[in-house]
């Protein structure tokens, strides 16, 4: 099938790429960034052997260009937007975040409707939480669009909520392993499991063996937990790190010498309906994160690893 990914040279749509790829699918990348970037003389940064989609340079509050450039797609994933890293860095002002995150969801809709597709994947964000918020209140809107294309035409749409899922490997973000643990600490998801939550999208539009239509569902991406529900109503009931080391003990001693803080308690969301619906099953965890952090230490294990690399 042929998938056309809105911002696909991000973090998430490239990691989407490789996977569309290796289950014999046709991504096709839409997204501003130039393409000569990737003649081999430049500066390109994409490793050698990995595939490289179909790219199109292109901007989707230009009607006309993504128009043109739908034809013949089978699901669209609108990716594209400006999220909380840029509000809370006040890289972006409110007219950018209505334009791209709003008026840029209503162009892929429509311009999707036009088209004839009927499948659509829109990465919302459980930022819609901060409704007063610029970013989480384009989200809120974004997700309207959604809603009334799904109801008044017919589409098929999922729409999924991801929370904070930076990877590591974004420097612009995180300068080293350590600081990406920390923040994963507190309860997040591993971007491979926001992409294994779009992949299952994927399959179940791609199966036809649904009842979307007319039927807009809402799904919340979270990781893995190993905490339980009674462990965070309990948590270091017998002392500071108390519950990090009944379940993580053999990582206890590594993780403090490093600079964790072991007695940082997560916060947990309900999946069972993402579950229920595109048989998601997270798979990264604080144990994962664990591993990685006693195996490679402070550098992570994503040393030659880079963010928008084609
Ligand atoms: N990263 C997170 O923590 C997180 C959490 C929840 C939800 N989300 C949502 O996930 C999506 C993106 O995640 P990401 O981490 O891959 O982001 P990213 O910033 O790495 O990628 C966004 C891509 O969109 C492209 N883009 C910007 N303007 C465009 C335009 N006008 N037309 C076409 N492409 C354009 C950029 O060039 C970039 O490649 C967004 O919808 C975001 O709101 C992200």
């Amino acid at each position: 099938m042929k998938i056309f990914l809105t911002g696909g040279r991000g973090d998430l749509g490239q990691m989407l790429c490789t996977s569309l790829i290796g289950m014999g699918h046709t991504p096709v990348v839409f997204d501003i960034l130039p393409t000569d970037r990737l003649r081999p003389d430049n500066t390109s940064t994409h490793v050698p052997g990995t595939p490289i989609p179909e790219l199109i340079e292109g901007s989707i509050l230009d009607r006309e260009q993504l128009r043109s450039a739908l034809q013949g797609i089978d699901i669209v994933v609108h990716i594209a937007a400006w999220h909380g890293i840029h509000e809370f860095r006040k890289e972006k002002s409110v007219y950018d975040f209505f334009d791209l995150n709003v008026g840029g969801t209503f162009n892929v809709f429509q311009c999707a409707l036009e088209n004839g597709i009927k499948n659509i994947i829109f990465i919302s964000s459980t930022s819609i939480d901060d409704r007063y918020g610029i970013y989480g209140h384009s989200k809120i809107l974004g997700e309207e669009i959604a809603s009334a294309y799904a109801h008044r035409h017919g589409m098929n749409v999922i729409t999924l909520r991801p929370r904070a899922f930076i990877p590591p490997w974004n420097k612009s973000v995180y300068s080293n392993f350590m600081e990406w643990c920390q923040w994963f600490t507190k309860g997040a998801v591993h971007i491979s499991d926001v992409s294994q939550a779009v992949l299952k999208s994927v399959d179940l539009l791609a199966s036809k063996n649904h009842a979307l239509q007319n039927a807009p569902v809402f799904l919340t991406v979270d990781g893995a937990y190993q905490y339980t529900d009674k462990d965070l109503d309990n948590w270091d009931a017998d002392g500071p790190s108390s519950t990090f080391k009944r379940h993580y003990a053999q990582f206890y001693d590594v993780a403090t010498k490093l600079g964790l803080d072991t007695a940082t308690k997560p916060k947990k969301l309900d999946i069972t309906e993402t579950q229920r619906v595109i048989n998601y099953k997270p798979l990264y965890s604080m144990k994962t994160m664990l591993l990685e952090l006693k195996k490679y230490g402070l550098a992570g294990p994503y040393r030659d690893r880079e963010s928008n690399s084609f």
